[in-house]
């Protein structure tokens, strides 16, 4: 009998690595082509691929996640793999397939963990197979497997889960640009989980209504957010961290003009400037997931974890450097 399975006993789990992301500027705005600042955070999601004798694709999700979000995620993860997997060629009606995700990203509403989990599976394949694929096809696969999660993905998350750093990303008609920051000073950051998992697709679409709605209001407050976001990208490159902090709660102002901030992300927000932090604002798609704050020393860092911790079900610090 041949044996279902063909388990590869050392596979280079730790070549598959795809980062986890926090958008300083730009979440929303991005999908309408303006640029947008981004973060990726250390923590990682990792993926092994097994092919098996038997067609068919099974899953096994050892991600870490808040409570409720792979339950809510399930159907468009499946989809983004499958999207990811047909992008590159590998069909799971010929050949069967095993994934088994893993690395220490807590999956939480605005971290990335879609874009982070289809950028490792795409890496996966690549060692997998034996090819070459370049970091622009990794990054590629990946934006096609974000299809999965929503229709129109500006591209940021799987860009930030390919390449890591801090980028200035801007979507364009064709390929997106985007260049890595050199930073003068570390930026630390605490980022908070209201603990609610919302749907990247649903709020992307009511921004959209809004946009048709209005056009007008919505070309004056994309105006504004393109201006900031410029100042934004000085103050980081002159490593200005109370200048960033001030455009940060700017940015957080318009988020709430969009309808995609929540009463648990404000509070959070308002909790954290009270606690010393020079800037919070929300950070991806909003009407829940999380918000960060900037803390310019490792000890007002300190001060805001704590804060946020007695409001907030997950707390995690990070460093841009
Ligand atoms: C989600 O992390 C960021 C959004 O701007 C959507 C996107 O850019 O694709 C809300």
């Amino acid at each position: 009998l041949l044996p279902t399975t063909f388990i590869m006993t050392s596979f280079p789990v730790d070549q598959t690595r795809a980062f986890g992301k926090l958008i300083l500027f730009g979440e929303h705005f991005v999908v309408y082509k303006v640029p947008a600042l981004v973060g990726a955070v250390s923590a990682y999601t990792d993926c092994k691929l097994e092919y098996t004798t038997e067609p068919g694709l099974e899953v096994i999700d050892n991600r870490p996640a808040v409570p409720l979000y792979k339950e809510k995620k399930m159907d468009e993860g499946i989809e983004a793999i499958n999207l990811t997997l047909t992008h590159l060629g590998v069909d799971t009606k010929k050949s069967g397939v095993k994934l088994t995700f893993g690395g220490d990203l807590c999956c939480a509403s605005g971290i990335g963990a879609s874009a982070a989990q289809v950028v490792s599976l795409a890496r996966a394949v690549n060692i997998a197979d034996s090819r070459s694929l370049s970091e622009d096809e990794i990054n590629a696969a990946g934006y096609e497997g974000e299809k999965g999660y929503h229709g129109t993905p500006s591209g940021i998350d799987n860009t930030a889960a390919t390449f890591g750093g801090l980028l200035r990303f801007q979507r364009t008609e064709g390929a997106p640009i985007f260049d890595k920051k050199t930073l003068v000073s570390p930026i630390r950051i605490v980022y908070a989980s209201t603990g609610i998992t919302a749907s990247t697709t649903e709020v992307v679409g009511d921004v959209r209504e809004k946009k048709e709605a209005d056009e007008a209001w919505f070309a004056d407050l994309i105006g504004k957010y393109t201006k900031l976001c410029e100042e934004g990208q000085k103050a980081v490159e002159e490593g200005d961290m109370d200048k960033l902090g001030k455009l940060m709660n700017l940015n957080h102002e318009y988020l709430q003009e969009l309808t995609v901030s929540c009463k648990e992300l404000d509070d959070l927000v308002v909790a954290a400037r009270a606690a010393g932090a020079v800037g919070a604002k929300m950070s991806g798609t909003g009407r829940g997931g999380l918000m960060i704050a900037l803390t310019p020393t490792e000890e007002i860092q300190n001060e805001v974890g704590s804060a946020l911790e007695k409001l907030a079900p997950q707390v995690w610090k990070t460093t841009f450097a």
